[in-house]
């Protein structure tokens, strides 16, 4: 038996039955795939299908306010991701708005991967797993989990770096098979990469064991675990303050949404506790502009509330 009809057939009675994963509409895909980006499964699927009723297609998000979409993406996390989806869905339909430094020409639901690609928002990932999952493309989406999984299994190199892409994309036909269901691997994979392909993973239970050139040496007890996977993207954090700014910058967004409009100084003491107005107010205030020009709130005066007329 190949690899890739072992794992289709272990996926076939062991995968996750995801709403997602019922679907070819690029815009469904597309909304699971955002809100997959750093959220676990298990809470992007609360958000999933409320998402889709009060945003069913391009055009209705496109409509979307920012005020809007932020209220829905409430609870997701990294916010920016919200005001992201709804300009892709822009791009699309082909609505200019005013977040735009330039009308956009009307423009068609894309049909090929470098035609995603060319839409701002969407990277590389992004627009492989749109073309995997929705055109059912012959093209691999390379995530952590991915390149965990097919490092590992292809290349028996237990804890694989970003720099493996390349060499993960030049194997392709290694990676995925020539014909049939190429597009359920990378689901295949991503379900491996949660059961047993984890960062300590478990390869006594694994249907690939005896494929996987990893296996063996995870069995043998000898693999040290890296502290840190992959490095950390680096984040801007204030004199010492225990979290990184997109903490405070949540809270910030919590506070704005739940309370309407709020006065500029109520902030700090809300969403800090060791808030010190003699050296903090302009930490606040800093990140409340940069919050202005993302698009997530609207300052003016003393008042701080989510934007208006955008
Ligand atoms: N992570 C990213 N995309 C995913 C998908 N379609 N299913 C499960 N996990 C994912």
């Amino acid at each position: 038996m190949n690899l890739w009809t072992r794992l289709l057939r272990w996926y076939d009675k062991n995968g996750r039955d995801l709403p997602w994963r019922k679907t070819r509409d690029p815009y469904r895909i597309l909304v699971s795939e955002i809100m997959l980006q750093q959220t676990q499964v298990s809470r992007g699927l609360i958000f999933y299908d409320r998402w889709l009723q009060q945003f069913p297609d391009w055009k209705t998000l496109a409509k979307a306010s920012n005020a809007d979409v932020i209220k829905a993406w409430a609870g997701l996390g990294y916010n920016r991701r919200a005001l992201m989806l709804r300009d892709i869905a822009c791009q699309i339909v082909g609505t200019n708005r005013a977040v735009f430094a330039r009308p956009h020409e009307n423009r068609a639901v894309p049909e090929t991967e470098a035609a995603w690609r060319e839409l701002k928002g969407i990277g590389p990932y992004t627009a492989a797993a749109i073309s995997a999952f929705a055109l059912r493309q012959r093209t691999l989406p390379i995530d952590t989990n991915i390149r965990r999984v097919l490092g590992r299994l292809l290349f028996g190199t237990t804890y694989p770096q970003p720099t493996i892409d390349d060499k993960i994309r030049a194997n392709v036909d290694r990676a995925l098979p020539k014909r049939g269901r190429f597009y359920d691997v990378p689901q295949a994979i991503f379900d491996l990469a949660t059961t047993h392909c984890t960062k300590v993973p478990t390869c006594a239970t694994c249907p690939m064991r005896t494929v996987c050139p990893s296996a063996e040496k995870f069995l043998s007890g000898r693999v040290r675990v890296p502290k840190q996977m992959v490095k950390k993207a680096v984040e801007s954090k204030h004199r010492d303050k225990k979290f990184p700014d997109r903490i405070y910058r949540g809270r910030i967004l919590k506070h704005v949404r739940e309370n309407g409009s709020v006065e500029i100084d109520e902030i700090g003491p809300v969403v800090d506790a060791g808030f010190d107005a003699t050296v903090d107010r302009d930490w606040i205030i800093a990140m409340v502009r940069r919050m202005e020009k993302d698009g997530m709130l609207s300052y003016l005066g003393d008042r701080v509330t989510l934007p208006k007329n955008l």
